[in-house]
This record gives C-alpha cells, sequence and structure tokens, in this order.
C-alpha cells in the first residue's frame, strides 16, 4: 500500500489525516502512572507519548515456511462465529466476533482473510476503517488502542468460498480451506486455509477459544469442534450451537455440513464417541472409525489422558488422500479412515493440538510425534512383530535417502516422508536409548508443561535432557539435521542379508532363464536344419 507522507505516520488510508488527530486527542493516557496530580502540560505530553508509541501492528509473524501468515501486535482471545449456509452454490453469510488484547498500542492491525466479501466492521463499538491486500485485512480503529487494552472486533461478511492454493504439497493445484463435494462442505485448512471462512490471526502461535452458531437448512447437519451445546429449530433451517473448552490454533478449526450419519460410540469408561459419516463412504470404513475408543484407550496409556472434552471423527467425501488432526474431532478424506491414520490424527490431539507447534518449521514435532503414536498403537494392538515391520521398513526407506532432515524442512517438504517417515525414526532412537520407561514420561511430561500452548523442537531437546539426566542432543541431532540418516548396524545387517537373498534370487532366475533361452534356440537351431534341403 502506497501511503502519502503525513498519511504513512498515521498509518491511515490516504485523506483520513483529520480523523486519525482528532481520534488521538481523545485518548486518555494509561493507568498505572506515578500517583501525583498531572499538570495539564504533564497529561499533553504522557498523550503524545502514547500517541507515538502506538505504530501499526505487523502484517505477518515471519513464518519461515509459510510467510504471510499470522500478524503481530495483539493476541486474539476468542473467535465467535455464526454462519449461515444455504448450499454449496450459494453464499455463505458470517459474522465474526474476535476479542483480543493489543500487545502494544496499535494504530492500526492486520487479519488475515482470504477471498469472502468483508461488508462490515467494528472495533469495540465503532465502524472502523479497512483496506484489502491479498490475503491482509488490514483494519484502522477509529482511535489508537492501547497498549494492553483488550479489543473486540465484529466483522460481517460473505459469499462463496473457493478456498485457497495449498504452498505445501508437492503437488500443485490442490486447495485447502473451505472445500465442497457432493453437495457437502467441509473446512481443511492446514497451513493456512482458515482465513479462507474466518478472518483471524491464521498461525498456530496465537491460540484462542471458539465456538460457532451454524445454521444450515434441514436436513443438514452442520458440525465443529467441541462439543454440540444446542440445536435451534427455526422452521426450514436448523442453528447448531457449538463451543470448545480449550483453546486451538486456527487451522485445528473444522466445519462440515452435510446430511451425516451420526454414530455415537459409549466406550467402557461411559465415556462417549460421535462419528459423522458422509453419506458416500463404504461400510468397511465405518468399522474402522468405530475403533476409536480403543485407539483412544491405548493412546492414553502411552501418553496420559485425553486432553479434550470431546472426541469423534468426520468421515467426509473430500477427493483428498489426507485427513487432518482438526480439534477433537479430525476429518478425513474419503477413503483415508483407515486404522493407523485414524490413530495418527488422534495421537496429534496430544502432539499438534494440545501442544502445539511455535511457527511451522516445528512440524517435527507433530508429524514425527503422531506418526509414532501411530507405530506404537500398531505394537500395543497388533505386537511387536507388527512394530518391528514398520520401523524397520521405514528405516531401510531412508537409508540411503539424501536430505530428508526431520528438523529442518521447507514448505514443500514439510509434509514429505521426512517428517513422516524419518520423524518417527528419531523418537525410536531416543526410546531404545533411555528406555520405555524414561521415553513414556518424557511423552507425559512434555504434555503436561506445554499443554494448551506452544513448544519449538529446541524445547523439545532441552525437555528430553532434562527427563534422561544427560544430554540427548549428540544423539538426537544428527537423526534430525544430518543429511545422511544415523546407521543401526543391526537393521543393516538385515538389510545386506535381505539384499543378497534378493540378488542370488535374481540371478538364479537369470540364470534358469538363460537355460531356457538356450534351449529353446538349440530347439529352433533343430528345427530350422530338419526344413533344410539335405545335399547330396
Ligand atoms: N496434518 C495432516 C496429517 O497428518 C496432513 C495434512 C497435509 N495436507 C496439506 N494440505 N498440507 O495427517
Ligand atoms: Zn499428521
Amino acid at each position: 500500500m502506497q501511503l502519502k507522507p503525513l498519511d504513512a505516520f498515521l498509518n491511515l488510508p490516504k485523506g483520513l489525516a483529520c480523523l486519525a488527530l482528532a481520534a488521538c486527542a481523545s485518548t486518555r493516557a494509561p493507568e498505572g502512572r506515578p500517583d501525583v496530580a498531572p499538570s495539564a502540560e504533564a497529561g499533553a505530553q504522557a498523550r503524545a507519548g502514547e500517541l507515538a508509541a502506538a505504530r501499526p501492528g505487523a502484517a505477518t509473524c515471519g513464518d519461515p515456511l509459510v510467510p504471510a501468515s499470522g500478524n503481530g501486535g495483539y493476541d486474539v482471545q476468542s473467535y465467535a462465529l455464526e454462519l449461515r449456509f444455504v448450499s454449496v452454490d450459494e453464499p455463505l453469510e458470517a459474522t465474526a466476533r474476535i476479542r483480543a488484547r493489543a500487545l502494544h498500542g496499535l494504530t492500526r492491525f492486520n487479519l488475515d482473510f482470504y477471498g469472502l466479501e468483508v461488508r462490515t466492521v467494528q472495533i469495540d463499538g465503532a465502524d472502523a476503517l479497512f483496506e484489502r491486500e491479498g490475503q491482509e485485512l488490514v483494519l484502522w480503529p477509529a482511535k489508537p488502542i492501547a497498549a494492553e487494552a483488550n479489543f473486540e472486533v465484529v466483522i460481517a461478511y460473505g459469499g462463496v468460498p473457493s478456498g485457497v492454493e495449498d504452498s505445501t504439497l508437492p503437488v500443485p493445484g490442490v486447495k485447502i480451506g473451505w472445500l465442497s463435494a457432493e453437495g457437502e462442505a467441509y473446512v481443511f485448512s492446514q497451513p493456512n486455509g482458515a482465513m479462507n471462512f474466518l478472518p483471524c490471526n491464521d498461525h498456530p502461535s496465537d491460540k484462542a477459544l471458539y465456538s460457532a452458531r451454524l445454521t444450515a437448512p434441514k436436513p443438514l447437519l452442520a458440525v465443529t469442534n467441541g462439543v454440540l451445546q444446542e440445536t435451534i429449530d427455526n422452521g426450514d433451517t436448523r442453528t447448531f450451537v457449538w463451543s470448545a473448552r480449550d483453546p486451538m490454533a486456527t487451522y485445528l478449526i473444522t466445519i462440515a455440513v452435510g446430511e451425516f450419519e451420526v454414530e455415537e460410540l459409549v466406550a467402557q469408561d461411559g465415556r462417549k464417541y460421535i462419528n459423522y459419516y458422509s453419506p458416500k463412504l463404504r461400510a468397511s470404513q465405518r468399522k474402522s472409525f468405530a475403533k476409536t475408543p480403543e485407539i483412544i484407550e491405548i493412546l492414553e496409556s502411552i501418553t496420559g489422558p485425553y486432553p479434550f472434552e470431546s472426541c469423534g471423527n468426520i468421515a467426509s467425501c473430500l477427493p483428498l488422500p489426507a485427513a487432518l488432526e482438526t480439534q477433537t474431532i479430525p476429518v478425513y478424506g474419503l477413503g483415508s479412515g483407515v486404522e493407523s491414520v485414524i490413530a495418527h490424527e488422534h495421537a496429534h490431539q496430544w502432539f499438534g493440538d494440545l501442544v502445539s507447534v511455535a511457527d511451522w518449521s516445528d512440524i517435527w514435532l507433530n508429524e514425527g510425534f503422531a506418526e509414532y503414536l501411530a507405530w506404537m498403537y500398531s505394537e500395543r494392538a497388533k505386537g511387536p512383530e507388527a512394530f518391528d515391520k514398520i520401523v524397520y521398513g521405514a528405516y531401510r526407506s531412508m537409508r540411503n535417502a539424501k536430505g530428508n532432515t526431520p528438523g529442518k524442512v521447507t514448505a514443500r517438504s514439510m509434509f514429505g516422508s521426512s517428517v513422516y517417515v524419518r520423524g518417527p525414526l528419531v523418537l525410536h532412537a531416543l526410546r531404545l536409548d533411555v528406555g520405555d520407561e524414561t521415553f513414556q514420561r518424557t511423552l507425559r511430561s512434555w504434555c503436561e508443561k506445554y499443554a494448551h500452548g506452544n513448544a519449538n523442537i529446541a524445547n523439545f531437546l532441552e525437555h528430553a535432557s532434562s527427563v534422561a539426566g544427560r544430554d540427548v542432543r549428540p544423539l538426537l541431532n544428527p537423526w534430525l539435521y544430518d543429511e545422511q540418516i544415523p546407521r543401526w548396524p543391526a537393521y543393516d545387517e538385515r538389510i545386506d542379508a535381505e539384499n543378497r537373498e534378493r540378488d542370488a534370487r535374481r540371478a538364479k532366475r537369470d540364470a534358469e532363464k538363460a537355460a531356457r533361452d538356450a534351449e529353446k534356440a538349440a530347439k529352433e537351431a533343430a528345427k530350422a536344419a530338419e526344413g533344410q534341403p539335405k545335399d547330396g
């Protein structure tokens, strides 16, 4: 955005300097100043100081992999979404009420918002000016917001969302955000698709409370995270009132609207699980989802109590070969709901959802951990042989791969094999070194220490070292950061033996084929000789 010098100083759209000066003049000095009656001059100085201190919130939070995501200058406390759905081809109408706290004085600040049309914006009850630039929604409060102040933004918006280009998959053209298929709508946002249906601080570092009132025509159901508190019958439509108890990252919000079949399971301990099935789902897949209570029980035995107040699955009809660990209720592409993936997504409830990445470069803390927990689920549900087969297969496939460093990835490799295949092996190396008991204690206390917060890879290495009582970095750094994966001699021998056997089988096959060919050639030669006229 190009601003003239005075406008630029005040951070206002062109021509709005007068309004800003009037607004600033009425700003009160913050509380907590020295206990002396300020002179008129001192008061004016304080006001001027505050005006000078207020500044624009940053337009991004500087994520190394998803650089446009997030914003600076404030901390969101809660999102309350009201959304009206008619059909996948008709516009959504929505209002988002966002409560936030200013981290410094704010003359303006940004939200991430991509696609839909903004109708009105109010900040603390007063109309606010806004401008849009790509995914940045820039908001100018009528007067600067003081440092530490709580404020409320209400945004009315609408339209037909058409997704956000996914910058993280190695295949082009895949979209994230608000998606639809077969007349059903689903939100699948990782890493930055939430801005497609909700103006937000679209970065995992700013977790906030979330609630929603979703209205849809009968007979459609509208599902989101947390607990369904109430269903209001409006005649032709219904409003589903949802709220989630714990803070969540924006990419962990999901919404699903469709004519779902609802399955309620009650576990032996009395806990309820709710699955929502797209009508397009095959019966065999429902069987896998029905295993969720057992999956949770096993995960709890490894990593401590399930962290949230509700649990279930959304089995969508999206043609996506992926699933997403949306908080309390993961969402699955059609065909992705297999047992190992269901275990993986629920393991994320601890690793990713309860404890979230500080930024996307810490993705190993999500995917490496969720995948290793899914392996451990197999170990407990199916036995040590099944587990050994997985670990061996992973090591074997990574042994000669170069540069698959789970601790250092790019946007295009953050959901690739370095994180999903070599990533879990890092944890296996730790477990082999410290033993099962210490390893489990490391996972549990990690979840307790960083519950509902954020952490980075360095935090984990430090934590694991403190639980082990010695520095585990010399062991784990090569697994995380070396171009070449460290060696496991026992597996190497097994691989070599397998390779030798394979080579011997091949050589035998080749020799047999050569013998057959020679025999055939001899026969043909004999036949040809028979057909030749005999001379003389
Ligand atoms: N976190 C998801 C999972 O583990 C992967 C989602 C990747 N998809 C994407 N569009 N970037 O299973
Ligand atoms: Zn995952």
